[in-house]
């Protein structure tokens, strides 16, 4: 009998420690109902809590661990990230008090919220109950307000991340209490302030990240006690608004290996110190207003794989020393003062990535470079490279990007490049390049690789006619031939380039009419084929144009491919190609390639077209620019044309048109420039939104009988009987000029807000996003 109560209590001991506390299961039943709860209308929930069940064991259930220290089991880890799915993290799909269950279970020490969708403040009492935690990561999601000051006392505390969140406030100095941990990941919030020097406390600190925040506080410094963290592996304060130098004290971070301080405002010198650490492998300084003392002679102590000082204000040759790093994959001097030639030595290195663009470099191009079995990316645009280039380009058989637009290099293309079977983008424009492969160009598709997404020929001297076998470019999104001396008519296969969205052939010397299958690209949403011989009508196949029919996606295909991609520390040089150069609202501009996706436009001015405007073209409602002037149009101005919601700028000047200009363009709310000038326009100029703005003569003048307000010429429905009298219209004409200035204001104010909204100052919106989901 004794024997069995023993047993029987060894059997209840045994059961019990196999359980889970009854109060902690609860904790974590409450938390899956509120969960369950909240993404119930969104359907936006990740994972599945089937294994939450009441008469299971939680130490068996799916995201949950347990520890049986000491008897007992308690709950020690648990994993809820992606609690919801990818397109809700952002989206404050769940309130940061779901969490409140959790803070009961005082056991754990693993806590992973990451990409959850959560949003609210840090629930400071909360995490005071968690004083075990060793492991907390709640990046990627939307908590807002400042690090409670109860996370810094977490002793234990070893890993925390609160990456791409929107935490503000200050990084309080508290924050040095955290004298265990490991792994400070803060980067992509709004802390402001100074990084404070009680960082320096963290000793045990491999990797403190602090990037893409807001420090600009009044010392916003890089403090010398940073020079303490003597464990420090990486160090990333890149994207802030740091000031002053980089501390000598960074010689003592003996173990460092990642230094990414890349786009703050530091300046002052290099310290030429750092290059004496031993395990330094990736410096990133892009955008910082640094300096190179030429004269300190760097025998560097380090192996690098990344060296990126793009924009750093970096002048004379290109430094010996790199010559030593023969692990070096990733350099980047883009944007510099460098002069010089390209060295030999460099050539042999093998380097897969190279970006030495907008210097003033000069000399040949050493063949030799392209026998490197590794080179990817060569950017060598905006310099003064000139010469052939190497026949052998062809052997560079990794070769993805390849920009050598705005040099001075001639002759021929070499054939070989047909054998770069890899390459993506090809820049030759601004040279003056001619001869026999590509000029000809019914051989550039046997010539170039299927996978080339963009070609940029722009301004050479290209000659020949556009061949048919240019549907072997299967994925080309982008074709800029611009102003070579492309002879011969549009093949009618163009239409095969499914993918293609961009296609500027402006200034070239093409005949015959414009094939109506070139409707048939779904993506088109930039076609200018101005400054052509082209004959014949506008066809009215022209209103399928899908591409300028629906607003362009903001994840545009063409640049979602990075070339950052390739840098070691996760870094994003600025790359840019040239801006694809087009007649915008009446003036020869660069649209910057970094948000090319903002523009839709269409351009056959200048050619000898003739027949009536399709009235199909009002279908075209993505349009921001339409540009047919100076051709033989003729017929009345489709009434259609109003529905061109986007429409900022139309220019239908140097046609033939005839009949009055519809009453519907008033509708246009963005419109501002409207030109009809030279035509043989008549009757009323309407009024009404935008059209009371459009008041420059000019717009208007050579034509056969226009009037109204803006050219103020009185029409003759305005002139009723009873305001013939003299005094009577002079005091009209009075009220409209009180009215222009009105007007005019108006236009400055609808100009000055396109300028706010980056419109013309366009800024390089893609890179943080493309961080983001690269980090992820
Ligand atoms: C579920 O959510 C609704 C609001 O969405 C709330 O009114 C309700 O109280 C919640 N129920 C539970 C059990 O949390
Ligand atoms: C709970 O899970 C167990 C086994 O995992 C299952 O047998 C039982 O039916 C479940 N209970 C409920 C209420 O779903
Ligand atoms: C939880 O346990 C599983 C299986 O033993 C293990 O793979 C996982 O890493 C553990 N998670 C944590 C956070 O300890
Ligand atoms: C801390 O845990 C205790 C139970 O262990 C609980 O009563 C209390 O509410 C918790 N505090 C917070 C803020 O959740
Ligand atoms: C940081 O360390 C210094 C000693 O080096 C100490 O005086 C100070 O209190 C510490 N600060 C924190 C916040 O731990
Ligand atoms: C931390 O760094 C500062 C500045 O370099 C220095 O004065 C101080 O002695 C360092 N503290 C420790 C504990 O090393
Ligand atoms: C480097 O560290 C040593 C002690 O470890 C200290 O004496 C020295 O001042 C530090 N140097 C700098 C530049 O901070
Ligand atoms: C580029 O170098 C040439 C000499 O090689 C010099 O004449 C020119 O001024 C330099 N341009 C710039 C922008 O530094
Ligand atoms: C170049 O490529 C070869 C193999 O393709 C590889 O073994 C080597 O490490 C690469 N070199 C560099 C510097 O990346
Ligand atoms: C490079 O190309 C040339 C021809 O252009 C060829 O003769 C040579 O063997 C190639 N070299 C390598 C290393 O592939
Ligand atoms: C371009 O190269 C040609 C020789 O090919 C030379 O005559 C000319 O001066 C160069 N132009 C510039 C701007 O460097
Ligand atoms: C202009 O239109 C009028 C009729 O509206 C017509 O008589 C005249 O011939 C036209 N002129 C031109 C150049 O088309």
């Amino acid at each position: 009998m004794a024997k069995l109560s023993v047993l029987l209590v060894l059997l209840f001991l045994f059961t019990s420690s196999l359980c889970c506390p009854e109060d902690q299961k609860q904790a974590l039943l409450q938390f899956k109902a509120s969960v369950i709860n909240a993404t119930a209308s969104s359907k936006s929930l990740g994972v599945t809590f089937e294994t939450w069940n009441f008469s299971s064991d939680c130490c068996n259930w799916d995201m949950v661990n347990c520890s049986s220290r000491f008897g007992a089991r308690t709950v020690i880890a648990l994993d809820l990230y992606s609690l919801v799915v990818a397109p809700f993290w952002y989206s404050k799909v769940l309130s940061s008090t779901i969490l409140t269950p959790l803070f009961h279970i005082r056991s754990l020490t693993h806590l992973d919220l990451s990409a959850s969708g959560i949003h609210g403040e840090l629930p400071g009492d909360g995490f005071a109950n968690l004083s075990k935690l060793v492991y907390l990561d709640m990046r990627s999601n939307d908590f807002n307000g400042p690090i409670p000051s109860q996370l810094f006392h977490l002793r234990y505390l070893e890993h925390l991340d609160i990456s791409f969140n929107s935490i503000r406030g200050i990084l309080s100095g508290e924050v040095g209490s955290l004298s265990s941990l490991r792994a400070l990941w803060l980067y992509g919030n709004s802390l402001g302030g100074n990084i404070p020097k009680e960082i320096g406390n963290m000793t045990k600190l491999q990797e403190l990240n602090l990037g893409y925040n807001n420090f600009f506080g009044i010392e916003n410094v890089i403090p010398l006690h940073i020079g303490n963290l003597s464990n420090v592996k990486d160090l990333i304060l890149s994207l802030n608004q740091l000031t002053g130098r980089i501390p000598s004290s960074i010689q003592n971070l003996t173990e460092l290996e990642t230094l990414n301080l890349e786009n703050n405002l530091l300046t002052g010198e290099i310290p030429s110190v750092l290059f004496n650490i031993k395990g330094l492998k990736d410096i990133t300084l892009n955008g910082n207003d640094l300096t190179w003392n030429k004269n300190a002679k760097i025998v560097p102590k380090c192996m690098l794989v990344g060296l990126s000082m793009n924009s750093c204000g970096i002048s004379g040759e290109i430094p010996n020393w790199i010559s030593t790093q023969k692990t070096l994959y990733f350099l980047d001097l883009g944007e510099n003062q460098l002069e010089g030639i390209f060295p030999q030595w460099l050539a042999e290195m093998k380097v897969t990535t190279i970006i030495l663009s907008g210097n003033n470099l000069t000399g040949f191009l050493p063949p030799l470079l392209f026998n490197s079995p590794n080179l990817s990316t060569l950017l060598l645009y905006q310099n003064n490279f000139y010469g052939e280039l190497p026949d052998n380009i062809g052997n560079a058989s990794e070769l993805r990007f390849l920009m050598l637009g705005r040099n001075n290099f001639s002759g021929k293309v070499p054939e070989s490049i047909s054998n770069n079977y890899n390459l993506m983008i090809l820049d030759l424009s601004n040279n003056k390049l001619s001869g026999q492969t590509l000029p000809d160009f019914s051989e550039i598709p046997t010539n170039l690789s299927p996978v080339t997404r963009i070609l940029v020929l722009g301004k050479n001297k290209f000659f020949g006619s556009l061949s048919g076998n240019l549907i072997m470019l299967s994925r080309l999104e982008y074709l800029d031939i611009h102003d070579n001396k492309i002879t011969g008519e549009l093949p009618d296969s163009l239409s095969q380039l499914s993918n293609l969205e961009i296609l500027n052939l402006r200034n070239n010397s093409l005949q015959g009419s414009i094939p109506s299958s070139i409707s048939n690209l779904r993506s088109l949403r930039i076609l200018d084929l101005s400054r052509n011989h082209l004959i014949g009508e506008i066809p009215t196949m022209f209103g399928n144009l899908v591409g300028m029919i629906e607003k362009p996606n903001k994840s545009s295909s063409f640049l979602s491919f990075s070339i950052w991609a390739n840098t070691p520390a996760g870094s994003f040089p600025s790359i840019r190609f040239n801006d694809l150069v087009v007649n915008w609202k009446r003036s020869i501009q660069g649209l910057s390639s970094h948000n090319l996706n903002l523009y839709t436009l269409l351009d056959l001015s200048m050619n000898q077209l003739y027949g009536e405007i399709p009235a199909s073209l009002g279908t075209l409602k993505a349009l921001k620019t339409l540009n047919i002037s100076h051709n033989n149009i003729f017929g009345k101005v489709p009434t259609s044309l109003g529905d061109l919601v986007d429409i900022e700028s139309l220019d239908l000047s140097h046609n033939k048109l005839w009949g009055s200009i519809p009453q519907s363009l008033g509708k246009l709310q963005q419109l501002t420039i409207l030109d009809v000038s030279n035509n043989n326009l008549t009757g009323k100029i309407p009024i009404g939104g935008q059209m009371d703005t459009m008041i420059n003569p000019n717009f208007y003048a050579n034509n056969s009988g226009l009037c109204g307000m803006q050219i103020q010429v009185l029409c003759p429905e305005d002139l009723s009987p009873t305001n013939l009298p003299n005094n009577e219209s002079k005091e009209t004409w009075f009220r409209w000029e009180g009215l222009w200035i009105g007007y005019s204001v108006g236009f400055f104010v609808i100009v000055g807000s396109l300028y706010i909204n980056g419109y013309f100052v366009p800024v390089p919106s893609t890179r943080r996003h493309q961080q983001v989901w690269q980090w992820k």
